[in-house]
């Protein structure tokens, strides 16, 4: 049986036992292995920021009055390491969508409550509807595969246009779960 297959009879049965109960989504299944540890807030922190930043500091153009300035890997040593800052961002992508993750720890609040969601808010959006944050962590995958196909093809300025697109995946995700536009939300 291929992998695909397999996941969609877990999905079913999943499904029968949520339907089944009625109420709160099943429990991730146990033999999945996981051991979420780190919350949503963390990996953002410890994982996706630095990666991202070290990509986007990576390769720059500066024109000044002077000229332009370019920066950008040049020595397989500096290709090699932004490649391991593209592979951490990809498969951090990954982390986003284990089963049982937390958005942030017990108790923790928004840090801008007037702008921001709180982290128990987020999770209620994410249990009705896990589409849409599953596609917008594809969102960041895509965009991580993008800098390191330019990273194996030593192409800077491919490398440079990715950095758009990963502004973009960030943003779209922060802008739907984050900070939604529009009025302050109330905290419950
Ligand atoms: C799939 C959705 C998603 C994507 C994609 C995403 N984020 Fe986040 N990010 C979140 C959510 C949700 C929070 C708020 C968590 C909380 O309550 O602190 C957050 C919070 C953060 C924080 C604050 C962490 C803290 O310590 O308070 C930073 C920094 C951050 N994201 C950076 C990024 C960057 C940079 C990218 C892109 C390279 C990115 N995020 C992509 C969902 C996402």
């Amino acid at each position: 049986m291929n992998a695909g297959r397999r996941r969609m009879l877990t999905l079913s049965a999943s499904a029968v036992l949520f339907f089944a109960i009625g109420c709160s989504p099943p429990a991730p299944p146990p033999e999945a292995g996981y051991r979420p540890t780190a919350t949503v807030r963390d990996i953002m922190d410890a994982v996706v920021d630095p990666s991202a930043d070290y990509l986007w500091d990576s390769v720059e153009v500066i024109v000044t009055a002077q000229g332009r300035e370019e920066r950008a890997p040049k020595t397989d040593e500096e290709w090699n390491e932004v490649r391991r800052r593209a592979i951490a961002l990809a498969e951090a992508s990954n982390l986003l969508l284990v089963p049982g993750r937390r958005i942030a720890g017990p108790g923790a609040k928004a840090e801008d409550p007037a702008i921001e969601l709180g982290p128990d808010q987020i999770e209620a959006m994410l249990s009705q509807d896990r589409t849409s944050w599953t596609l917008l962590a594809h969102g960041l995958h895509d965009a991580a595969m993008e800098a390191l196909k330019a990273i194996e093809a030593k192409d800077k300025d491919a490398l440079l246009y990715s950095g758009e697109s990963l502004d973009k995946a960030c943003e779209t995700c922060h802008l739907k779960y984050w900070y939604p536009p529009g009025p302050p939300k109330k905290q419950p």
